[in-house]
C-alpha cells in the first residue's frame, strides 16, 4: 500500500503565514503540520508517500521534507499545477500509485486516533472499495457529508447547504484502483473543482461497498490561525510528548509543568509554565512563558509576558508591556520596544498582516 498527502491548497485564510510557506509546513509544537501525518503513515507501515504540491510550494516542501529519509520514508513529489480539486490531485498521482492500493491524507487535516485498525480492515476485506472516517460536526455544511444508513454509507454530498446528517468526511480515505474510474465519471462542482466526494459517490451509485468509520476523537482540518492555535493545544498536551531540557537554566528561573528546552538555549530570570515547548539557540530572559506556547529556533525573548501562542524562528519579542496571548509570529518577526523619538507605536508589516491593540 501507498500513501498520498494532498499539500496544493493555497491556504489563503492563513495569511499572510502562507505568502511564505506552506500551511502544512507550519509549525505546530515545533514540528511542521505535516509531520504528524507522516508519523501516522509511518506507523502503519506504509513507506513509499507521493506529495502533491503546487509550482510554488515545492520548493519549501523539498526544503522541510527533502526526500523523506528522515522520517524513514521514501517520498516522492508529484505536481498538482492547477487547483482543480481533491479528485484531480489523485489523478495526478495515478502512475506513482500505479496498481496499489492507497491511503490519501489531507496534508492539512490532524488526527489523534490510531488509524491502523482502519487500514488492516481495509487490506483483509477486498470487497471494500473504499473506506473513510467519518465525524459528527457542528457546521456540517462546511464539509462533504455521508449519510447512513444500517451501518451503509448510502449518499455522500460535498458540503450541502441543508445538510442531510452531521457526519463530515475527514482527511483520511483509502482507495483501491476502481476510484479512478469514478473520477473519469465525474464533472467539476459548482466551486469548479472535481470532488472526491463526487468520486466516492460514483462508487456507492454503482453499487460498490463504501465503508465509513465514524471517530469520535479529536481532529482538525488547520485551515484558520484559531485551528493552529487549537492544534498546538492538542498536541502539546499529549503525554507522549518527549521532552527533555538540553538548554542551560539559571537559579533565579522556575521550570513548572511539561517543558522542553532545545540545546543550547538559555533561561534566565524567568518563568516557564509548560506545556511549553522551546527550540535551539533561543533566550528567554526576565519574561513568563505559559501554557500552551511554542517557541521555535533562534528565538530571543526579554521581559514579556506570553502564553496559549506559537512563535516561529528567529522572533525577537522585547520589552512588550502588554501581556501577549493566542498570537501567531511568524519566521523574523521583531516586536520590540521603540526606544527613539517620538514615543510612539511603529508598525512595518506585510500585507495581510494583523495586530490587535489594548487601551
Ligand atoms: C475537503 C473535502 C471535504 C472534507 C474536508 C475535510 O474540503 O472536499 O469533503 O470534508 O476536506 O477537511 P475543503 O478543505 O477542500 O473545503
Amino acid at each position: 500500500m501507498k500513501a498520498i498527502i494532498l499539500c496544493a491548497g493555497k491556504g489563503t485564510r492563513l495569511r499572510p503565514l502562507t505568502f511564505t510557506t506552506a500551511k502544512h509546513l507550519i509549525p505546530i509544537a515545533n514540528k511542521p503540520v505535516i509531520y504528524y501525518s507522516l508519523e501516522k503513515i509511518k506507523k502503519a507501515g506504509i513507506n513509499e508517500v507521493g506529495l502533491i504540491v503546487n509550482p510554488e510550494n515545492i520548493n519549501s516542501f523539498k526544503e522541510v521534507i527533502e526526500d523523506g529519509s528522515k522520517y524513514g520514508l521514501k517520498i516522492e513529489y508529484i505536481l498538482q499545477k492547477e487547483p482543480k480539486g481533491l479528485a484531480h490531485a489523485v489523478w495526478v498521482a495515478k502512475d506513482f500509485i500505479g496498481e496499489e492500493d492507497f491511503l490519501m491524507y489531507l496534508g492539512d487535516n490532524l488526527i489523534l486516533d490510531n488509524i491502523e485498525p482502519f487500514i488492516e480492515e481495509f487490506k483483509g476485506d477486498k470487497d471494500i472499495q473504499a473506506s473513510i472516517l467519518l465525524s459528527p460536526v457542528k457546521d456540517p455544511s462546511r464539509f462533504g457529508i455521508a449519510i447512513i444508513k444500517d451501518g451503509k454509507i448510502v449518499k455522500v454530498v460535498e458540503k450541502p447547504k441543508t445538510p442531510p446528517s452531521n457526519l463530515a468526511i475527514i482527511g483520511l480515505y483509502l482507495f483501491r484502483k476502481s476510484i479512478f474510474e469514478g473520477i473519469e465519471n465525474i464533472k467539476p462542482s459548482w466551486r469548479g473543482e472535481l470532488e472526491i466526494t463526487d468520486a466516492i459517490g460514483y462508487l456507492i451509485e454503482k453499487g460498490r461497498r463504501v465503508k465509513g468509520h465514524v471517530i469520535y476523537g479529536w481532529w482538525k482540518d488547520t485551515g484558520k490561525p484559531e485551528d493552529l492555535l487549537e492544534a498546538n493545544r492538542k498536541i502539546l498536551d499529549d503525554n507522549h510528548m518527549t521532552l527533555s531540557i538540553e538548554g542551560e537554566v539559571d537559579d533565579s528561573s522556575v521550570i513548572q509543568g511539561r517543558v522542553s528546552l532545545g540545546a543550547n538555549s538559555k533561561v534566565v530570570n524567568a518563568i516557564i509554565r509548560g506545556p511549553v515547548v522551546i527550540g535551539e539557540n533561543c533566550i528567554i530572559k526576565d519574561s513568563y512563558i505559559g501554557p500552551y506556547t511554542s517557541i521555535g529556533d533562534n528565538v530571543v525573548i526579554e521581559s514579556c509576558e506570553l502564553q496559549n501562542s506559537i512563535i516561529m524562528d528567529q522572533v525577537k519579542l522585547l520589552n512588550i508591556p502588554y501581556p501577549v496571548d493566542s498570537s501567531l509570529v511568524g519566521k523574523n518577526v521583531e516586536i520590540v520596544e521603540n526606544l527613539q523619538k517620538p514615543k510612539a507605536i511603529r508598525f512595518v508589516i506585510g500585507d495581510m498582516g494583523k495586530i490587535e491593540i489594548v487601551r
